[in-house]
């Protein structure tokens, strides 16, 4: 793509130009934008740049260990794998009000990258890879009020406050134009066609309070349900499919006992670059195969919601 090779190398030089002999360091999540972003990164300036994986407790079913080994073992990345799960998780204790979560877990992150850019010798500059979308969501509606819709932990405010200035090669990119630079940069397919995860995680997927218990569940839950969609080759034709778990119990019945388990709410849309979105319609067969699916393999569970909403009116993560 002659495109992305010439915005490559454009942003191989804007980087170079930006950072000097300084360090770098980068917020690796896993996910196509941290990962093109800090590839790119690393093709420009090589080892001042150094990027750490926080495992915040909130991520998916064996996703740190996948991650941290494919990107010391494949791509040979500086990386610091941050286990930093009971500070989270400890924090966020009772708090189930979405902002709240999401400013706690900002400002932890926050706290995480200070550390360790004090250990590495003080890094000058902070990398994100976030997107365009990130940019204009989170500041205002054209020509209306300024409101923020979500406090996105990944924009505004945390350079200042951390007294680093924004590395932010991706900035002018939409989702698929962040897909084709990976293709460019050499980024396997399976990979660039990841479904996208936020940085807050499990957290915005377990609406009201977390708990470990919470966590596992939903995590099983939405392993299975990303399972039943690979299996039936859907995964490429969705945007983001992931289960959420519901805060509420209800009642069911399981040979001649009655349960009072957790109910899990699954999400599936379609949509070009997350700003608006639709329902995915999967076929009755595949929700009764999923759904039983999930509550005979899932220990906790005894009811499935499907979410037929679109975006807007709701938006694709819970919270
Ligand atoms: P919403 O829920 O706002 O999500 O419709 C739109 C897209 O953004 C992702 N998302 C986030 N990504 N940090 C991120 O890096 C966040 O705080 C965050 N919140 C939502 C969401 O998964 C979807 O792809």
């Amino acid at each position: 793509d002659w495109t992305m090779a010439s915005y490559r190398e454009d942003a191989i030089a804007k980087i170079r130009e930006q950072v000097g002999d300084k360090k770098v360091i980068c917020a690796l999540s896993g996910g196509v934008d941290s990962s093109v972003a800090a590839i790119l990164i690393h093709e420009a300036i090589g080892a001042q740049l150094t990027c750490v994986f926080v495992d915040h407790g909130l991520l998916r079913l064996n996703e740190a260990q996948e991650v941290v080994k494919m990107f010391r073992e494949a791509y040979n990345l500086p990386l610091i794998h941050a286990d930093e799960s009971d500070l989270f998780l400890g924090a966020l204790e009772g708090v189930s009000d979405p902002e709240v979560k999401r400013k706690t877990i900002g400002k932890l992150f926050i706290d995480v990258f200070d550390k360790h850019a004090k250990a590495i010798g003080g890094a000058e500059f902070l990398a994100q890879g976030t997107l365009y979308p990130d940019v204009i969501e989170s500041v205002s509606f054209a020509g209306g009020p300024s409101v923020t819709i979500k406090s996105h932990h990944n924009v505004g405010g945390l350079p200042e406050k951390m007294g680093m200035k924004l590395v932010e090669p991706l900035r002018e990119l939409f989702k698929d134009e962040v897909r084709a630079l990976g293709r460019e940069l050499g980024l396997p397919e399976h990979f660039i066609r990841r479904h996208p995860f936020p940085g807050p995680g499990l957290a915005i997927r377990c609406p009201g309070e977390i708990t470990r218990e919470k966590l596992d569940i939903l995590r099983h839950a939405d392993a299975v349900y990303i399972d039943q969609i690979r299996k039936h080759g859907l995964y490429d034709e969705i945007w983001q499919a992931f289960a959420a778990i519901l805060p509420m119990r209800t009642v069911g019945v399981m040979g001649d006992g009655r349960t009072y388990d957790f109910a899990v709410g699954l999400r599936a849309v379609t949509s070009v670059d997350g700003m608006t979105a639709d329902y995915y319609p999967f076929t009755h067969e595949f929700m009764g195969e999923t759904v039983t699916r999930i509550i005979n393999e899932v220990k906790g569970v005894n009811r499935v919601f499907y979410d037929c909403t679109s975006k807007p009116p709701g938006t694709i993560e819970l919270e």
